[in-house]
């Protein structure tokens, strides 16, 4: 039987979700929903079957669905989650982060006790093929975590549909909106959770000569994170959004008393400048180091996962294995606890920034 999606917020993740479904058997896009006609011109384009919708509302009162994904920008997603509650209680796939502002915490608590159904919050670095590898070999190359650094070097945020992106109060500040990802990670490898929070970061030149109704961006666009985990580990994220990350966009080292484990990862493909000639195999490296295992790994990604998305397949992976648990039932893998942590490590990130201080959890 076919499994039935919907999907809310047709810009540029949206679709990357409408192209990986479309890459599952037995799944379809039923029906999608954007107040904006071009966007959803968009989704239909890319999933021509599906019925598009302008509200949650109009598309939840119409349509049966087995499973729906929010793509929408993220000071959306908790009132969105709520909107669906009032209709259904069918699993929710629902992009980071899964919200923006320090009072949520509580909504999506709430949320979590009394929705019907699991939701499974898109933390899809985790899936990255070389992520996936090293966080299933960290703890035995290593002997376990002590430190663990996550650097991202990229291009500036992209241009979003009606500017959402440019202004803290809807993203939740770059700590959150891009870092959540890596907060995750930390938790996720470390296996501990945080304790305390020291940062620094400001908008040292993206941006600034941009207006949007007379009011200049105030996103910021570099900075270091430095965490101390119950476990004893520390971890460190170090983001620079000025930063050519063509070639490797993402590195992560892992270190511990046994030795260290290391990946990186490309940008996206279709960022790769063109003076450099054609980009090159979509290859991910994979280095684990150690005195025990010296080997490296190398992988490589089938064309059409690469050709779905930015994210090197890890939307794809992250789709099976939602697509499993809704038809098969059991616990997300994400969480919402994960989500709602992965948020307030970020929130927490861009307080002790913003005030020049050390923060505790
Ligand atoms: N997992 C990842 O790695 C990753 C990567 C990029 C973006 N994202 C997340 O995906 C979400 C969407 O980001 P994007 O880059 O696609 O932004 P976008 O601006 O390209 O698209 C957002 C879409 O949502 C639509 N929208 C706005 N309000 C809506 C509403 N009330 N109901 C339904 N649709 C609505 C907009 O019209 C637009 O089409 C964000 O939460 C973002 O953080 C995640």
């Amino acid at each position: 039987m076919t499994t039935k999606y919907g999907l809310i917020g047709c810009g540029m993740m949206g679709v990357e979700h409408l192209r990986n479904i479309a890459l599952l058997p037995g799944a379809e896009v039923a029906a999608l929903c954007d107040p904006n006609p071009s966007q959803r011109g968009l989704g239909l384009q890319v999933a021509p079957n599906a019925r598009a919708y302008k509200t949650i509302a109009e598309m939840m009162s119409v349509e049966t669905l087995d499973a729906i994904v929010i793509a929408s920008p993220n000071y959306t997603h908790v009132r969105q989650m709520k909107e669906i509650a009032r209709h259904t209680a069918v699993p929710i796939l629902c992009e980071k982060p899964l919200f923006t502002a320090p009072a949520d915490e509580v909504e999506v608590e709430r949320f979590q006790s009394e929705y019907g159904a699991p939701v499974w919050v898109a933390m899809e670095y985790r899936y990255m093929p070389p992520v996936a590898a090293l966080i299933e070999q960290a703890a035995s190359v290593t002997g376990g975590v002590k430190m663990l650094t996550l650097q991202e070097h990229r291009f500036p945020f992209l241009e979003k549909v009606d500017n959402w992106n440019r202004f803290n109060a809807n993203s939740g500040g770059t700590f959150v909106e891009k870092c959540c990802h890596f907060f995750d990670l930390m938790r996720l490898i470390i296996d501990s959770e945080p304790v305390r929070v020291s940062a620094s970061a400001t908008q040292f030149v993206n941006h600034l000569d941009e207006s949007y109704d007379g009011k200049v961006p105030d996103i910021w666009d570099g900075g270091y994170a430095l965490f101390d985990f119950e476990n004893g580990a520390k971890a460190m994220l170090e983001l620079s959004m000025f930063a050519d990350g063509t070639k490797w966009n993402e590195e992560i080292h892992a270190i511990g008393p046994l030795g260290k484990i290391a990946c990186r990862m490309p940008g996206p493909q279709r960022f790769w400048p063109s003076e450099l000639g054609a980009s090159p195999h979509p290859q991910l490296s994979l280095y684990p180091r150690s005195p025990k295992r010296p080997e490296t790994v190398e992988m490589v990604l089938d064309e059409s996962l690469v050709a779905a998305g930015d994210h090197h397949g890890s939307t794809f992976y992250q789709h099976q294995k939602f697509l499993k648990m809704v038809r098969e039932g059991g616990a997300p893998e994400v969480s919402i606890s994960d989500g709602r942590k992965a948020v307030k490590m970020g929130l927490l990130a861009q307080e002790a920034a913003a005030h020049h201080t050390t923060l505790t959890f």
